[in-house]
């Protein structure tokens, strides 16, 4: 008796999440929120059948064609927006309206007056709200994070992050292509780095002065971007994405070689079809998608994780008064007077720490209470961050920034 009373108070009770838009993005979470004991993953909503057939197959639970049906459903309790950028504020604010807890896929919105609806329909409905998923959650920016606020290096001076990827040369829907939709490396990569910077350099940024890039013919959306913005504390953070693949970042390390999306020759070979328009771009990304054949992300949780190679958030290095900081094939490195030290991941015994941090911290929110770090205003306050860099771009000016909040403590 005393047993079974024993056991139901450490069973957690699992937190019922619902997937709106079961896309390459979905799919990299989905295998994390089956593994989880927090999680029971119950039901899923998309326009597309066959992605509605395979998620039966593979995880159970509901499927709906749209998200409203989604949002209607009882048994949801929260619901996971991986829809196309421009659904995310309509997706949320059904999803608060029908009383579910909210997480909303980078970048949060298209726009501040959009993050401003979603933020004032989780308050109207109280419900949660959570700005997944950015890199600023990974293992490897939470354990930078640690090491600065262990105070060893000192005050941090400067951070720069720059990346090279093949973004451009991933097969993209039409939405992807259309800047006003959301599409390009600024609104779908910036939101990374941005949130990267801001976890580690406190959160306000006073100012930013940014640049977009187009120059590919074969696609016609920016796929650069760089900027420079200043904290009010007046530290200073570069950062930079080039999507174009000539190049790509994970040459930069030796183990580089087993992180590519594409090889040499295929990269070639994309940016010729691309040109001549021979190839069909709805086809090739339903084919990444679950029970697609290019589907990638969902075998891949692995109990070995791989290692890092510099790619899609790049390479990020934190400057301190007394030591450098940057990330190491499964760590992080922190090159000091001491000489360079190998400091192991936060959670890194865990293989599926990596996607696990918003679940968790979801999970948290509603079940337990506790505060959100990434909350809608901190979602906010990055989108703003990268809206300036298009206006910076735009306008050829600084951009001075108003609705900046400071990072969370850790929890
Ligand atoms: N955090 C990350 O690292 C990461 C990675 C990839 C994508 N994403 C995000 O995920 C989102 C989707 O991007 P993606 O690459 O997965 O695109 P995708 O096109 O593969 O996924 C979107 C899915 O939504 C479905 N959909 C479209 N309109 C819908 C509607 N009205 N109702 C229901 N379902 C609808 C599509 O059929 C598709 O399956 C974007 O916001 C993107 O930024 C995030």
């Amino acid at each position: 008796m005393k047993k079974a009373a024993a056991k139901t108070a450490a069973t957690p009770r699992k937190l019922r999440i619902g997937v709106a838009g079961v896309g390459v993005g979905a799919a990299e979470i989905l295998p994390t929120m089956r593994m989880l004991d927090t999680i029971d993953l119950v039901a899923a909503a998309d326009v597309n059948p066959r992605i509605l057939e395979v998620f039966r197959q593979r995880y159970g639970g509901t499927t709906y064609s749209s998200v409203k049906e989604l949002c209607a459903d009882p048994d949801v309790e929260a619901v996971w927006i991986a829809t196309p950028n421009r659904f995310h504020a309509e997706h949320a604010i059904m999803a608060a309206e029908h009383g579910k807890h909210v997480v909303v896929e980078k970048p949060m919105a298209i726009t501040l007056r959009e993050a401003e609806a979603m933020i004032e329909a989780s308050i109207k409905h109280k419900v949660k709200l959570i700005c997944g998923h950015t890199q600023s959650f990974l293992p490897p920016v939470q354990t930078m994070r640690q090491i600065l606020r262990s105070g060893r290096l000192g005050r941090l001076c400067a951070m720069h992050v720059w990346a090279y990827s093949d973004w451009m040369l991933r097969p993209r829907s039409a939405d992807e292509l259309d800047i006003t939709q959301g599409g390009g490396v600024p609104f779908r990569q910036a939101p990374h780095q941005v949130d990267t910077l801001r976890l580690l350099g406190g959160g306000m940024v006073r100012s930013v002065r940014g640049t977009i890039g187009q120059w590919f013919p074969g696609r016609p959306i920016p796929g650069y971007y760089s900027a420079f913005m200043e904290f009010e504390d007046g530290t200073p953070a570069t950062l930079m994405h080039n999507g174009y693949g000539y190049f790509v970042g994970s040459e930069l390390v030796p183990w580089g070689h087993q992180n590519h999306h594409f090889t040499v020759p295929e990269r070639i070979e994309v940016r010729r079809q691309l040109l001549a328009g021979t190839s069909d771009q709805d086809q090739a990304k339903d084919q990444l998608r679950i029970g697609g054949s290019d589907e990638r992300v969902s075998a891949q949780v692995q109990a070995a994780p791989k290692p890092w190679v510099p790619n899609d958030l790049g390479m990020l290095i934190m400057s301190c008064e007394r030591g450098d900081v940057r990330q190491s094939a499964h760590g992080i490195y922190v090159h000091d007077d001491r000489g360079t030290e190998d400091v192991p991941l936060v959670g890194s015994a865990n293989p599926v720490a990596g996607r696990r941090a918003e679940l968790d911290e979801l999970y948290d929110a509603v079940v337990r209470d506790k505060p959100v770090a990434h909350s809608g205003p901190w979602g906010m306050a990055t989108l703003e961050v990268c809206l300036a860099i298009m206006q910076s771009a735009a306008e050829r000016r600084e951009i001075l920034l108003s609705h900046q909040v400071p990072a969370p403590e850790p929890g």
